[in-house]
């Protein structure tokens, strides 16, 4: 869909990884689309002292770097657009000074008075940002449109993150914050949506009836690179879990949307967040297990433990994997167990859901005991975008040899254009003021809620252990005993690893 309205996108945090690799080559790659009016125009905003023309040189190599399709004429028309303002976070005379930036630029480009402030800078400018723009009136929508974006993590825990909605909704109207999860802009994850309420098949299914127990695993293969200051504070549960994660569990588990308005599709999501069984801080050894990865050598390189990493202590105990076993007690998923895990420096960057059905009350062929649930529903998030289910078959030929077949669907078959980043299409819908994608604040305190138990548990019990595990494992072994069905493991999206630990295909 196009974008009609015109508008000024504000990066805070310009000079940042996140602009760079995400933000730039998103707006670039819907710029070349069409899908944002020509004439739109960025303006660049942090700390560091760039002038238009060094930004714009900046933000020129990293689209050559991150964007495959880039065509140099095209990138040169589009930095054109690009425009840079230092500014000090916490002193309003410098967001008055991006006021009469945005109404110069405004008025020399006849744009409206529409503006998106993206806040691509370390978290704890959240409260500030807003609370500055709206001191110098950058949230007022007398001729226009404004809104924020904010990135994650919402607060840092339960307390802060009720702290952060309350100032927010003090200046902005909850219809001008957008709150960002990536993953929600993934197109399998909205897929799902469509996978599970358009098909007649699945929904008599999906229930308790028939589903044995549901997976989401999300694993990186990369460690972190250069966000270890930032990382180490935050840790998997915080980082991917508390937002990433459970969002899409709400997705898989939620009940079909009296429409797809986004108050609809969050109502549902929202109910299964309260629906999560709470966790006892006096369980959490038994149903949550944290590890770390520790140094080892892949395919002849050699790759640092976590504590030797730039800007994390040498000392850290901050988990970067972290898997969790729970339930959703309501009408549809009762008794159902829930599995998720999520580690950096595992085999592979994968991601993906795994329905794993009942046993069928009777095995007649042996097969079935190599494969306590038969029948799995792979719904692959990322890389190679599909989905897999597993039958099983008989081999052709006499007498009655089985075996567990999978029948694929890859995203790549039905279009052969790359699909949209997650950000280009998050960012379009922001600037439609379509908010379906974003995460609501209810729900992102509904996870804060239900983690606060295993948070406290890990910083305050040190006899949980934090095991170590080598870069280029799945994560501890211990994660395993979170299954509650001895037969079974975890799903393993490829195996192929050896001994000394080669990062395994996919
Ligand atoms: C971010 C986390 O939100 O998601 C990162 O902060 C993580 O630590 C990233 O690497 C993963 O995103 P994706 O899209 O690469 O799976």
């Amino acid at each position: 869909m196009k974008t009609d309205d015109s508008l000024i996108f504000v990066i805070f945090g310009a000079s940042g990884d996140l602009a760079r690799r995400k933000l730039i080559p998103a707006l670039y790659s819907l710029y070349t689309q069409g899908t944002v009016p020509s004439d739109f125009v960025v303006i660049g905003a942090s700390r560091t002292q760039y002038s238009d023309i060094v930004f714009r040189e900046k933000m020129k190599e990293s689209l050559i770097q991150f964007n495959e399709k880039g065509n140099q004429s095209r990138i040169d028309e589009f930095v054109g657009k690009l425009f840079y303002t230092p500014v000090n976070y916490d002193d309003t005379d410098s967001y008055r000074a991006l006021k009469e930036r945005t109404d110069t630029i405004r008025k020399e480009h006849s744009l409206p008075d529409n503006i998106i402030f993206y806040l691509s800078t370390p978290p704890d400018l959240y409260s500030v940002i807003p609370t500055r723009l709206a001191e110098v009136g950058l949230n007022v929508q007398d001729e226009g449109w404004k809104r924020v974006i904010i990135e994650k993590p919402f607060g840092y825990d339960l307390e802060s993150a009720i702290a952060l909605k309350n100032l927010l909704i003090k200046y902005w109207n909850e219809d001008q914050i957008y709150r960002i999860d990536h993953y929600l802009g993934k197109e399998t994850v909205q897929n799902l949506l469509v996978t599970r309420f358009s098909n007649g098949i699945f929904e008599p299914l999906w229930n308790s009836r028939y589903i044995h127990h549901v997976e989401v695993t999300s694993a990186e293969d990369l460690g972190v690179e250069r966000r270890g200051g930032y990382y180490d504070n935050s840790g998997a549960l915080r980082d991917m879990i508390q937002n990433h994660l459970l969002q899409v569990v709400a997705i898989t588990a939620m009940e079909p949307p009296a429409s797809t308005k986004p108050e609809a599709i969050r109502n549902e999501t929202l109910k299964v967040l309260q629906s999560l069984r709470p966790i006892n801080e006096s369980e959490v050894k038994h149903v949550a297990v944290r590890g770390q990865y520790t140094a080892s050598s892949v395919k002849g390189a050699k790759y640092p433990g976590y504590r030797e990493e730039d800007g994390v202590r040498s000392d850290s105990t901050t988990e970067t994997y972290a898997a969790l076993k729970f339930y959703i007690d309501n009408w549809r998923w009762g008794g159902v167990p829930f599995y998720i895990r999520t580690g950096k420096r595992l085999p592979a960057r994968v991601m993906e859901i795994v329905i794993n059905f009942k046993p069928t009350p009777h095995f007649l062929f042996s097969v079935q005991d190599e494969c306590r649930s038969c029948n799995q529903l792979v719904i692959r998030i990322q890389p190679d975008e599909g989905i897999m289910l597993s039958l099983v078959m008989k081999m052709p030929g006499t007498g009655f040899e089985v075996r567990n077949v999978n029948m694929d669907f890859h995203y790549s078959d039905l279009t052969k254009t790359s699909l949209p980043s997650a950000y280009e299409r998050l960012i379009h819908d922001a600037m439609t003021g379509d908010s379906t994608l974003f995460a609501g604040t209810e729900e992102l305190l509904e996870s804060w809620r239900f983690l606060m138990p295993v948070i406290n548990a890990w910083s305050k019990n040190a006899s949980i252990p934090l095991y170590g595990y080598p870069a280029g494992t799945w994560g501890p072994e211990n994660a395993d005993d979170l299954i509650e069905d001895k037969e079974m493991t975890w799903h393993y999206p490829c195996k192929n690893l050896t001994d000394d630990g080669i990062y395994c295909e996919l």
